[in-house]
C-alpha cells in the first residue's frame, strides 16, 4: 500500500481512499491511498501546489498481541510457537484506518478483549455495535471472540475493506457490516457498544445511546487526545454512564463505562 500525504481536500475531489489525519496544533492532512503507485504520482503531478509532505511508502507486516487472549496480525508467517492456540484475527495492511497499530485501536481491543472474555459475558452470545468500523478490526476481533458484532461506518470504502477483512477470516456468519452514519441512523440494541471516533462526534452520539444504558451494557469510547477526556467524563456522567477503567497510551485515552 503507497500513501501520498497533502494539504487537506475534500475527499470527493478523488477517487481513491483517504483520511484525513488530525494532531493538535498542526493543520489537518489529508492521506490518500493506493496499492498502486501510478495513480498517486498522477495526483502529486496534479496537486503539487499542494503537497505537504510526500511518503510513497508500503505499508509493513504488524503483529499485536493483547495478553493470551487474542493476537491480531497481517501476516501469518512467523508466529511465535505460545502464540499458535490463541485466537487469531488477520487484518490487511489496507487502506482503510485501524490495522491495530494506532493506540486508539490499541487500546479498544484491550478493553473489548476483557470485556468478552470475562465470566458475566459468557452466558449469552453478546452482540457489539462497532460504531466508525474502519478496516472492522473491533467488530472482527468481538466475532472471534465469539460475540456477533455489527460494523457501522460512514465511508463506503472503508465497509469494502471491512467485507475483505471479515472474508479473510472466514467471520460472515457472525459480522455484518453497512455504510451507516452514526449521528444519524437508528442505532440498533447492543450488549457492548465500540466508538473510536474524535471528541466531538463522541460528545454529539453519548445521547444517541440512552435506550443502550441498561445493566450489564458496556461502552468504549476511543480516539480521545489527552485534555479531551474531561468533557467527555462530564458528559457520560450526566447521562448516567459509569466510568470502568481509564487507558492510556501516548496523549491518547480510551474510555469504559457501564450503565
Ligand atoms: C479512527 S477510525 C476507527 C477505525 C476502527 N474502528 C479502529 O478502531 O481502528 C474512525 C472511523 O470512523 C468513521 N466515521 C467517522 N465519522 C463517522 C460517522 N458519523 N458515522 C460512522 N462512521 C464514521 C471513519 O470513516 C473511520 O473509518
Amino acid at each position: 500500500m503507497y500513501a501520498l500525504e497533502l494539504n487537506r481536500l475534500p475527499s470527493s475531489f478523488i477517487n481513491l481512499p483517504s483520511a484525513v489525519i488530525e494532531t493538535i496544533g498542526q493543520a489537518p492532512k489529508l492521506q490518500i491511498y493506493s496499492p498502486h503507485l501510478r495513480p498517486l504520482r498522477l495526483l502529486q503531478k496534479l496537486h503539487r501546489g499542494r503537497i505537504r509532505k510526500l511518503i510513497l511508502r508500503t505499508s509493513s507486516p504488524f503483529q499485536l498481541r493483547i495478553g493470551k487472549r487474542l493476537l491480531v496480525t497481517s501476516d501469518n508467517r512467523n508466529i511465535p510457537a505460545i502464540y499458535r492456540s490463541v485466537p487469531r484475527l488477520k487484518i490487511r495492511a489496507g487502506p482503510a484506518f485501524g490495522t491495530g497499530e494506532h493506540a486508539t485501536t490499541h487500546l479498544c481491543l484491550r478493553y473489548l478483549t476483557k470485556f468478552l472474555t470475562s465470566p458475566r459475558s459468557s452466558r449469552t452470545t453478546p452482540k457489539v455495535l462497532d460504531l466508525g468500523c474502519g478496516s472492522g478490526i473491533l467488530a472482527l476481533a468481538c466475532a472471534r471472540l465469539g460475540a456477533h458484532a455489527e460494523g457501522w461506518d460512514n465511508d463506503s470504502s472503508a465497509i469494502q475493506e471491512a467485507q475483505r477483512n471479515r472474508q479473510l477470516n472466514r467471520l460472515a456468519p457472525r459480522t455484518h457490516f453497512r455504510v451507516a452514519d452514526a449521528l444519524r441512523s437508528a442505532l440498533p440494541p447492543a450488549h457492548l457498544i465500540l466508538a473510536n471516533l474524535y471528541d466531538s462526534l463522541l460528545l454529539h452520539l453519548l445521547p444517541r445511546l440512552e435506550k443502550h444504558r441498561k445493566a450489564g451494557t458496556g461502552l468504549i469510547l476511543s480516539g480521545i487526545l489527552s485534555g479531551q477526556e474531561k468533557q467527555i467524563l462530564r458528559t457520560a456522567h450526566k447521562l448516567g454512564w459509569k466510568l470502568q477503567h481509564r487507558g492510556r497510551l501516548g496523549r491518547w485515552f480510551c474510555l469504559q463505562f457501564c450503565a
